[in-house]
């Protein structure tokens, strides 16, 4: 199912276009799914599923640790939980994360409280360069360990806990780190609690939500959320609308495309994920949600974008948790403004795929975009006219999809001569992306 090698070029303005789209599902909320489907009870059945690279790895890693998932038909999956601590490994077994950091680091949870597990895991070149000193200081916590003894990237071995008991921890910017502390408090003793310092992303919560004795949500001054361990989970039925940060790319080709306009259908618009959309809003762009509803607690409807005139963004860091993802995009966006723009309390950026405020600094050099970085602040000089001629831009094998969708766009909206190398990455998140974009006139040329 992996995906084949190839590298992508285009050399092409693209012309305005009015078009209706629908992007690929969320897939924070498609791995969420799995992971939560195969501890609950009985048969849970995910509908409109992300069918990605890292999804793939999620189900991958699951049927390892001895979970049976049958896919019913095109995007829909039944998970046969067998409910909390039922996860069994198979001698020398070993699992590969693949690029996902949601998987590695939610997985991880879970396993650091399920009885009896002793095993390898791993993840890509990308993942594997990324450090998880965090996750393994707060599993520690319940009593898991890793060896080698500090060490903090993958490969690792992850040692289960034999007596975990719940913990309090006040979360912070990641929401990966949030999850993985409720994951394990579901199967510890006594009560886990979670005081939210920064309001990042709620999916967990809201699929878990419906389990009445084992989540509780208060929203004081700060929001606290209770886990009481140690019960079980009801089986689970949701429908996943699309995502709201592979919307976030077709969003930007049309803002930044002259005469363009586009309506994105069915995306989930949950407050903590829209950070992009309201920051871009605030400095005038034309962007409306439409056709709102709820479903497994969670908001949705249409985007509808006209491209116009935007001022140069000012991000203050209350802006980073909510459009953690989004930030590669609105840097092409604002080099292409007229103005400084200036992005506050980026820091945790450097963590991602790749690093990817030094990686966007390189490409946006290459199209003559002054940038200025402190550890956690981007400045970015935007030019609001790019002299096409003779610019040529080259992403190398990063292994950070959404660098390569972002420079994508850059070159589709200037028409400058770009070659991003390793593009299948793109397909751990988007499996469409390119598709959509030839239907929105888009013309390049893969090579393997
Ligand atoms: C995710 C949380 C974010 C985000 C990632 C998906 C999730 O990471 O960048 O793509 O599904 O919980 P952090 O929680 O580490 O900020």
């Amino acid at each position: 199912m992996s995906q084949k090698s190839f590298n992508l070029k285009i050399n092409y303005k693209l012309p305005s276009f009015n078009k209706t789209i629908f992007v690929d599902s969320d897939k924070s909320i498609s791995i969420r799914s799995f992971i939560i489907g195969s501890i609950s009870n009985n048969i849970s059945l995910a509908k409109n599923i992300l069918e990605s690279e890292d999804v793939f790895n999620t189900i991958k890693c699951l049927k390892k640790l001895g979970v049976k998932i049958i896919k019913k038909k095109s995007k829909d999956y039944l998970i046969y939980g067998k409910g909390l601590g039922s996860f069994a490994i198979k001698k020398n077994s070993e699992l590969n994360f693949g690029n996902s950091g949601t998987l590695a680091r939610l997985l991880i949870g879970l396993l650091s409280t399920n009885p009896e597990i002793n095993l390898k895991v791993k993840g890509d070149h990308s993942l594997n360069k990324r450090s998880m000193k965090n996750l393994i200081n707060l599993m520690k916590k319940f009593g898991a360990f890793f060896l080698p003894k500090n060490k903090f990237f993958f490969p690792l071995r992850v040692i289960s806990s034999k007596m975990p008991i719940g913990i309090r921890y006040t979360s912070g910017k990641s929401a990966q780190l949030k999850s993985a502390v409720m994951l394990a408090g579901l199967n510890s003793f006594g009560i886990t609690k979670i005081i939210e310092s920064e309001s990042s992303r709620n999916h967990t919560e809201n699929i878990l939500l419906k389990n009445k004795d084992v989540i509780k949500i208060k929203n004081l001054k700060k929001k606290i959320i209770t886990i009481n361990g140690k019960k079980n989970l009801k089986k689970m039925q949701l429908n996943v609308p699309g995502d709201p940060s592979s919307a976030a790319f077709f969003t930007a080709l049309t803002l930044l495309n002259n005469n363009s306009s586009i309506k994105i259908k069915n995306v989930g618009l949950n407050e903590t994920r829209i950070g992009f959309y309201r920051l871009l809003i605030n400095h005038g762009a034309k962007i409306k949600f439409k056709n709102l509803r709820y479903e497994n607690n969670e908001p949705r409807g249409d985007i509808l974008v006209k491209s116009c005139k935007i001022k140069p963004i000012k991000a203050s860091k209350k802006y980073y948790v909510n459009s953690t993802d989004e930030y590669p995009i609105l840097f092409i966006i604002a080099s292409l403004l007229n103005g400084i723009s200036v992005f506050k309390g980026i820091e945790e950026l450097a963590n991602k795929e790749s690093n990817r405020i030094t990686e966007m600094q390189k490409v946006l050099k290459q199209i003559g975009v002054k940038t200025l970085s402190t550890n956690n602040e981007l400045k970015i000089y935007g030019k609001g006219k790019i002299i096409v001629n003779k610019k040529n831009i080259l992403v190398p094998n990063l292994g950070d999809h959404r660098i390569c969708m972002s420079s994508f766009v850059l070159a589709a909206v200037t028409g400058i001569k770009t070659k991003v190398k390793n593009f299948e990455t793109v397909y751990t998140s988007s499996p469409s992306f390119l598709n959509i974009m030839k239907q929105l006139g888009v013309k390049f040329e893969t090579q393997k």
